[in-house]
């Protein structure tokens, strides 16, 4: 167990503090050279999420970098897709490639059970995290939302527009929908096995609701967010984890997220008209400076964090990151310098 005190924590219980708690989503990667250096050793990403101890060590990389308030579980959102046999390999310069992906409705009515201890390995890693992190640096576990993993198993790779993926479901709704409540069972046994093995927090990562338009996003993304939420909530085993979503600039308001019951809104960089006035005392915040700000000078990285500081100042459960993930061009002494801001500020 964390220490309750964590700032990370009291700010996901709504607690107005001084100095924001300070993470950041992707904070282990490939801008670091420690990360680069282990990176090697593998030919495949995914068989390095498989050894615990690997995933431990660079989990690590960054708190010991940055003194961070949270670390983040090292592993990724497509285990799930590849523990229900669509054979996920990422590929150099191209990303996630699967082998046997979505493409009929056949495909979605022959798919194997989810069998959470096909993910094993996530959960020793989840273990091996925790029992090396100091008390008070709470560890966030996290899954891909039913809707994102539905998307990258039917392109079968990463795409601008996931064009393949909007016809497919418009064509095989009744299907599409099968398959998302597949996939947000997987998800609630996923994120249980990780609370169990130590996980204090849970992000869920709503990487493609920007490709929806308002009505979709409801019916093939939100949906399934509030029940995968509702799942956990009131589960003994995960009735008190504090739940973040990412959702990447979707077409719904405020309300439409905070309605999920989720803990706390994480807002992607483009996100300036979420309503804090609606939010104040129903979720917490995490965000959201623009990663790009990172590739310019320290003058501009330090007007545009205190323009976000600024802007969530008073509100009452704030955690300062980033909103996305840090990208490879990134070099680790801005984000140490950023780092340094945040806690000056
Ligand atoms: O500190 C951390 O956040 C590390 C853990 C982590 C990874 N992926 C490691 C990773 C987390 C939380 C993720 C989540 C993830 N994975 C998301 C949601 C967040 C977001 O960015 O919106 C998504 C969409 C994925 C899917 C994914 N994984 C893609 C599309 C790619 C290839 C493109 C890319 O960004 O590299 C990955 C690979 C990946 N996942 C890497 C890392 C460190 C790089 C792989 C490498 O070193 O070759």
């Amino acid at each position: 167990m964390s220490d309750p005190n964590a700032l990370f924590l009291r700010a996901l219980r709504k607690e107005k503090l001084n100095t924001p708690p300070i993470w950041y989503m992707r904070q282990a990667g490939r801008y670091m050279p420690e990360y680069r250096k282990v990176r090697k050793k593998f030919k495949n990403f995914l068989d390095m999420c498989k050894n615990p101890d690997v995933c431990c060590e660079l989990a690590l990389q960054p708190i010991d970098a940055f003194q961070l308030d949270a670390a983040i579980l090292f592993s990724d959102i497509l285990t799930i897709p590849d523990a229900f046999g669509l054979g996920v390999r990422f590929e150099e310069n191209i990303g996630p490639v699967f082998q046997n992906p979505i493409e009929s409705k056949i495909d979605i009515e022959n798919l194997t059970i989810f069998d959470p201890e096909k993910l094993n390995y996530v959960y020793k890693a989840v273990s091996n995290i925790k029992s090396s992190l100091p008390d008070n640096i709470p560890l966030i576990g996290f899954c891909g939302s039913p809707w994102t993993l539905a998307a990258y198993s039917i392109e079968g790779k990463s795409s601008k527009d996931f064009k393949k993926t909007v016809n497919f479901i418009k064509s095989n709704e009744d299907e599409t929908h099968f398959f998302l409540s597949r996939l947000t069972d997987a998800c609630f046994l996923y994120l249980r096995k990780q609370v169990e093995a130590g996980a204090d927090v849970i992000q869920i990562f709503d990487s493609w609701a920007n490709i929806l338009n308002a009505d979709d996003l409801k019916n093939f993304s939100i949906k399934y967010i509030e029940s995968l939420i509702n799942a956990l909530k009131k589960d003994s085993v995960t009735c008190k984890t504090p739940i973040i979503l990412f959702s990447r600039d979707p077409k719904c308001n405020s309300e439409s997220l905070i309605r999920t019951n989720a803990d706390c809104i994480s807002l992607y960089w483009s996100m300036h008209d979420f309503d804090l006035t609606f939010a104040n005392g129903k979720v917490a915040v995490q965000g959201n400076l623009d990663p790009k700000i990172l590739l310019e000078s320290k003058e501009i990285i330090k007007n545009e964090t205190y323009k976000v500081l600024d802007n969530f100042n008073q509100f009452p459960g704030y955690i300062f990151n980033l909103g996305h993930g840090l990208t490879p061009d990134i070099n680790p002494n801005k984000v140490k310098y950023l780092t340094d801001i945040v806690r000056e500020y």
